[in-house]
């Protein structure tokens, strides 16, 4: 059986900062990106890594990327689906349709360690797979025109987290159907749940964040320099 990383790391990052894509902010010594790659290119498990990186930026960090011997680097898409769509593709030629496949967000610069080992862990012997997902502490509104309609049951909700890990078949034949009618899922489990497969949910830490509002960038430096700090 064998593993293989996808990141998507194409977007534009507009709710984030009207400048640089988010990705490649320098926050607690390296850019987000590269600290998004870190724990996947340690655990060691990965046989390849395919980044999805837009053509604009060509030349932002390609040489450190271009270093790692596991690092692939393809075009992405106009949505974060389309560009995991085409670094599967990429990987047509390697993954068999039992392999496994995950997907992290390359604005994601906290996963711990652990919580990566936990996920290999937990679902190796699961015929789908699933993804790390954190409980919600704040209560949660259902709104519309900028009033309350109903307030959720937060028992029965968890924040998606990455990485996302599937069979590599079934996850390229769940982001296929969804592109073909038309309708990018938010995330890999979208796609997987709109066709029918039954996805696991593993507890993930609530500071593996994924960087969307500018304040989310300071968040993501304190707890990077409080690990580093931490480490004997
Ligand atoms: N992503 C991608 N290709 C896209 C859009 C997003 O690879 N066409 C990636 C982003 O680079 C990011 C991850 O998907 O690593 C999560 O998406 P999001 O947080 O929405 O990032 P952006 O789309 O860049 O940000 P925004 O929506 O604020 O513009
Ligand atoms: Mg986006």
């Amino acid at each position: 059986m064998k593993y293989f990383g996808v990141v998507p790391a194409a977007g534009r990052g507009e709710r984030a900062s009207n400048t640089r894509p988010k990705q490649y902010a320098e926050i607690a010594g390296a850019s987000m990106l590269q600290h998004s790659l870190r724990p996947l290119l340690a655990c060691g498990r990965l046989a390849a890594i395919v980044v999805a990186l837009n053509p604009d930026d060509a030349g932002e960090l390609l040489d450190a990327l271009q270093r790692e011997p596991v690092v692939r680097i393809v075009s992405g898409g106009d949505t974060r689906a389309q560009s995991v769509d085409k670094a599967l593709n990429a990987l047509d030629a390697d993954a068999d349709a039992d392999d496994w496949v995950l997907v992290h967000d390359g604005a994601r610069p906290c996963l711990p360690d652990e919580d990566l080992r936990r996920l290999l862990d937990d679902l190796s012997e699961d015929p789908v797979g699933g993804l790390l997902a954190a409980p919600i502490g704040d209560t949660v509104k259902i709104c519309a025109d900028g009033r309350v309609r109903h307030t959720a049951r937060r028992e029965e909700m968890a924040r998606a987290l990455t990485p996302q890990m599937f069979r590599y078949g079934l996850l390229r034949d769940a982001m296929r159907e969804a592109l073909v009618r038309g309708d990018p899922p938010a995330d890999e489990a979208e796609a997987m749940e709109r066709a029918g497969h039954p996805i696991r949910l593993v507890a993930g830490a609530a500071s593996n964040i994924k960087v969307t509002y500018p304040e989310d960038l300071s968040v993501a430096e304190a707890i990077l320099s409080r690990r580093a700090g931490a480490r004997p």
